[in-house]
């Protein structure tokens, strides 16, 4: 298995709810974990409250700094963003977690994205980064809850580099319960993504925090 210890954590849009309980799991984990933010400060304060060593600066120098990056924005913002990093986020593996949803009287839904889903328009935006789409399904209330001892879930984990790959799986592998499992390569990432309407659907319905879980593996 990767060794991903020794390796450092960005998340742009850090200061959101996934993007904070990601870096506090990775944080309590022992990895070295920055907060992004368009607001240095911002960042920086939310980092100072997760606590564990994580830190905070400016997306754009979370971007250039650290070996993996996540990008935890909404859909709206996603494209833009990646946009104004393409320089910094050369040669990266960066990590898409966004889900392009809608919401309306009936609930969640998938949108159309022109490129297929979110992970490959980064991918479209990124042409010299090692784009890999994961952690979709995990909740962030689960993520923060202290409570929470074992994140009970499986992380799907797709993309075209066998090796990025990997690394995202060992990365998720950190979090305690989690298992990171590869689920395809990036052009199978809409499915993933739309899934995401489905959980919010139960757990609308069942008042919970549901994950997923691959069997016979
Ligand atoms: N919440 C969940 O449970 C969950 C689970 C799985 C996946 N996701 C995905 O993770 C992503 C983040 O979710 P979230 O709930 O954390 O979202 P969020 O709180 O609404 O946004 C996260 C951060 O993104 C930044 N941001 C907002 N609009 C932006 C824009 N137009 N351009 C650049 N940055 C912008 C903000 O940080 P600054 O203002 O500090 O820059 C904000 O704190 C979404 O795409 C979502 O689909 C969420």
């Amino acid at each position: 298995m990767t060794d991903v210890s020794g390796l450092s954590i960005g998340i742009l849009g850090g200061t959101g709810d996934q993007g904070k309980g990601l870096a506090r799991r990775f944080a309590l984990a022992g990895l070295s974990v920055v907060i992004g933010s368009r607001n240095a400060e911002r960042a920086q304060e939310v980092a100072g409250s997760i606590g564990a060593g994580a830190t905070g600066a400016a997306n754009a120098d979370v971007a250039g700094g650290c070996d993996i990056v996540i990008v935890a924005v909404p859909y709206e913002g996603h494209k833009a963003l990646l946009e104004s990093l393409t320089a910094e986020l050369s040669g990266k593996i960066v990590v898409d977690c966004v889900n392009p949803l809608g919401f309306d009287k009936q609930g969640a839904y998938a949108l159309p994205v022109e490129e297929g889903s979110a992970a490959q328009q980064a991918a479209a935006v990124l042409p010299d980064s090692r784009v890999v789409a994961a952690f979709h399904h995990v909740s962030a209330v689960v993520l923060m809850d202290p409570a929470v001892e074992k994140v009970d879930l499986d992380v799907l984990v797709l993309g075209d580099d066998r090796e990025a790959t990997d690394t995202v799986r060992a990365l998720a592998d950190v979090i305690p319960g989690v298992r990171g499992i590869y689920g395809g390569r990036l052009r199978n990432a809409h499915q993933v993504e739309a899934l995401t309407a489905n959980i919010i659907s139960v757990n609308r319905r069942y008042k919970a925090h549901a994950g997923l879980r691959v069997t016979d593996i």
